[in-house]
């Protein structure tokens, strides 16, 4: 639907190729807005027309997944742990709204694991990533949008947005656009920084975040950010990794710093530790978010008894089921 009046929209097609409409406009039935399809991917929203705080997160996460387009056989396990206790059986049949699906490699799982419909929105140039990535599955459809303005009907029977909601500037009103576009008895999931045991973080990182590393030209930051990547590539292959595969050494690295974190992507490659890294510090807007105030969110929606949870014990999982 419109997202400035909520009408309907008419579609005229001007080229397909096999199933998909490649260009064409979304017209408006009740006021003068139209949106045009290009490359595939209907646009309700340009990057580069928004709110300043908007704008340069779009651009860096944007210039991001055009840049990380790499696959790796680990996003599934990587996203159960961040929407449990959702499994992919959960997914079957259900129509579902990703918000913010950055290259499109979530979308993608919700469409293998057998989803209705799965559409994922992002404001930013990485659905130019993530429309080939989920083309050839012809459940999965992204679309160029804002968060706050989606185009859509309260008629998605699951939505859920891992990493998205504390990089907008009000992290609490772009949950709850998410949340407004579920059916009742729907079910959401989200997951976001925690502030608790990140103090190190805001107290250190977020610093040269906000002063440096968001504001540098990012081909300067992927060669930048290998130092710290480095670190860690280092200290997870020959410590968190080893250690935390061995029973007795499970009971060592318990005590370790930011073990359960470290552990949980010890397994991944060098490219993939480096996205991490570099996805951290490329956000020129980031808030770390405590679970009084998550609970508080999900108390607005009506979620009184929401199922949220320490995830590696630095961010919380949230999920629940909408009255
Ligand atoms: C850290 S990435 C996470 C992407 C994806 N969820 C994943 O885990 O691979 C954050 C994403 O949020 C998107 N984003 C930021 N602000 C947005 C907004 N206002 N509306 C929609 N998407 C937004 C960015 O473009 C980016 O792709
Ligand atoms: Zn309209």
């Amino acid at each position: 639907m419109c997202p400035a009046c909520g009408g309907s929209l008419d579609l005229s097609v001007s080229k397909t190729e096999a199933e998909e409409i490649i260009e064409g406009q979304l017209r408006c039935t009740a006021c003068a807005s139209s949106f045009p399809i290009i490359r595939g991917i209907p646009r309700f929203a340009d990057p580069g027309a928004v709110e300043s705080d908007k704008q340069a997160t779009a651009e860096n996460f944007g210039w991001q997944w055009r840049h990380f387009t790499q696959e790796d056989q680990r996003y599934a396990e990587q996203l159960l742990g961040w929407i449990a206790p959702v499994t992919p059986e959960f997914f079957r049949d259900k129509v579902v709204l990703e918000g913010g699906c950055g290259k499109g490699r979530h979308t993608q799982l919700a469409a293998e694991w057998g989803a209705r419909e799965v559409i994922g929105i992002d404001l930013s140039e990485a659905v130019e990533t993530a429309f080939p990535a989920t083309r050839s599955l012809p459940n999965a459809h992204i679309i160029q949008a804002d968060i706050y303005h989606l185009p859509l009907a309260r008629k998605f029977d699951y939505a859920f947005s891992v990493g998205v909601l504390h990089h907008l500037p009000n992290p609490r009103q772009g949950f709850l656009s998410l949340a407004s576009k579920v059916k009742p008895g729907g079910h959401l999931s989200a997951w976001i920084y925690g502030a608790e045991n990140n103090e190190w973080i805001t107290r250190f990182v977020n610093p040269v975040r906000e002063r440096v590393t968001s504001r540098i030209n990012p081909r300067l930051l992927v060669q930048l950010s290998k130092i710290p990547a480095a670190m860690i590539f280092l200290a997870t292959k020959t410590v968190y990794g080893p250690l935390n595969r061995s029973a007795r050494g499970t009971a060592i690295a318990r005590h370790l710093f930011y073990n359960d974190y470290l552990k949980s992507i010890a397994g991944f490659g060098w490219r993939e530790q480096h996205t991490i890294v570099f996805d951290h510090l490329v956000a020129p807007t980031a808030f770390y978010i405590s679970r009084d105030e998550f609970a508080d969110w999900w108390r607005e929606i009506g979620v009184d008894d929401p199922d949220i949870n320490w995830h590696n014990q630095n961010s919380w999982r949230g999920f629940g089921r909408i009255p």
